[in-house]
C-alpha cells in the first residue's frame, strides 16, 4: 500500500545520502582508505560523535563537480523509485570546500546530477544550504552569505545542522537574520539531540518556517502548543531517530502523538544509509507503527509539499499530482 502512495522528503544531507558502495567506489577513484568507517556493506559507527566521522569521511571523498553529480543523481533516483515526486536536499559547502572544491563547483555538480534526475524520473529538487553547528558562528554566517548570493536557481533555503549540544541557537541568530532577509526558507536542527529548550530557542532566535527533527519538543506540552500554534513544520526521522537511539522503538517515538495535538508533521530519511532508511521506509514505518492508510500518508505529503522551499507554480503543480 505504501508504495503507491505518492511522497516527498524534506530532510536529506546529501553527503549523508552515499551509499557505503558509492563512498567504496570513490575510495578506489582516489586511493583511498574507508576502513575506518565501513566494514562491507556497512557504515561503521556506535553513537552521534561516530556517525559524524562516518559522515565526514564519506564527504572528503566526493571531490569534483562529477562526483556530486552522480550523488545527486543516484539520490534522485533512488527516492524517485519510491514515488518521491519532490525532495530537498541539505547541501553543505563546508564539507566541499574541505575536499577541495569550490562552492560553486559544488552546486553546479549537484545541480547537473538534479537535472539528470528530472529528466530520467520527473522528480523535483530543491537545494537548502546548511552552515555546520560545531564549525562555529562564523563559518554558519559565511554560509548563510553565500546562500544570500543566491549562488544557485535551485539554492531555495538555509539551515543549520550538526552538534546541536555546541554553542547557544543565539549565536547563530545573525547569519539566520541575513538568510531571512535574502528570502531564503529557513530551518533548523533542534529537538534532536538536545531537549525542549532546543526548540524553544529555536524559535526564539530564529523563527524558522521548520524544524529539523524537533521531536524533543515532545517533552514540553506547552512547547508542542506553541508550535501547533505558529504552524511551524517539523521535518520528522524516525528512522535516523531510533538508530541513534533516542527512542527504543516507534511505539515510544513521539510521530504520531505530535500530529494528533495540531503540530504539522512530515516525514524524512536525513541520512539514508547511515540509519538503514530511504523515505519508502519511513512511510512504511509509520503505516505499521500508527495504521494509517493511504488517506493519511498522502495528508502527510501534502504537508511537506505546503511546506516545501519552493516557488508557488511549483508547489501548485505539485500539490496537483497528490490528486
Ligand atoms: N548532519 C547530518 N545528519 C545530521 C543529524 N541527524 N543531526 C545533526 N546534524 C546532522
Ligand atoms: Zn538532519
Amino acid at each position: 500500500m505504501t508504495s503507491a502512495v505518492k511522497k516527498a522528503e524534506l530532510h536529506c544531507h546529501i553527503e549523508g545520502a552515499a551509499s557505503p558502495a558509492l563512498v567504496k567506489a570513490q575510495a578506489r577513484k582516489y586511493n583511498a582508505d574507508v576502513s575506518g568507517f565501513i566494514a562491507g556493506d556497512r557504515y561503521v559507527w556506535s553513537d552521534f560523535t561516530e556517525f559524524l566521522v562516518a559522515y565526514d569521511g564519506a564527504a572528503s571523498l566526493f571531490r569534483e563537480p562529477e562526483d556530486y553529480a552522480l550523488l545527486a543523481q543516484t539520490y534522485l533516483e533512488g527516492t524517485a523509485a519510491e514515488n518521491a515526486i519532490y525532495a530537498e536536499i541539505f547541501v553543505s559547502p563546508d564539507h566541499a570546500v574541505a575536499a577541495g572544491l569550490s562552492a560553486s563547483a559544488y552546486l553546479d555538480g549537484l545541480a547537473q546530477g538534479i537535472a539528470a534526475a528530472k529528466a530520467s524520473t520527473g522528480i523535483e529538487c530543491r537545494m537548502i544550504i546548511v552552515g555546520v553547528r560545531h564549525f562555529g558562528a562564523e563559518k554558519v554566517e559565511a554560509a548563510a552569505l553565500l546562500a544570500a548570493s543566491r549562488p544557485h536557481p535551485l539554492v531555495t533555503g538555509f539551515g543549520m545542522a550538526g552538534e546541536e549540544r555546541v554553542g547557544k541557537v543565539a549565536d547563530f541568530a545573525r547569519a539566520f537574520d541575513i538568510a531571512r532577509d535574502a528570502g531564503l526558507g529557513i530551518t533548523i536542527h533542534a529537538g534532536e539531540l538536545a531537549g525542549p529548550e532546543s526548540v524553544r530557542d529555536a524559535l526564539d532566535h530564529v523563527r524558522p518556517a521548520r524544524i529539523g527533527h524537533g521531536v524533543r519538543a515532545s517533552e514540553d506540552a506547552g512547547l508542542v502548543q506553541r508550535i501547533a500554534d505558529e504552524g511551524v513544520v517539523l521535518e520528522v526521522c524516525p528512522g535516523s531517530n531510533l538508530a541513534l537511539k533516542l527512542y527504543p522503538d516507534m511505539s515510544r517515538h513521539p510521530f504520531d502523538r505530535l500530529r494528533r495535538s495540531g503540530v504539522r508533521v512530515t516525514l524524512s530519511s536525513d541520512d539514508p544509509p547511515h540509519f538503514g532508511s530511504s523515505i519508502g521506509r519511513e512511510y512504511q514505518m509509520a503505516a505499521d507503527a500508527w495504521g494509517y492508510d493511504a488517506a493519511d500518508l498522502t495528508a502527510i505529503t501534502r504537508t511537506s509539499i505546503e511546506a516545501a522551499f519552493v516557488d508557488e507554480p511549483t508547489r501548485t503543480l505539485l500539490l496537483g499530482q497528490l490528486g
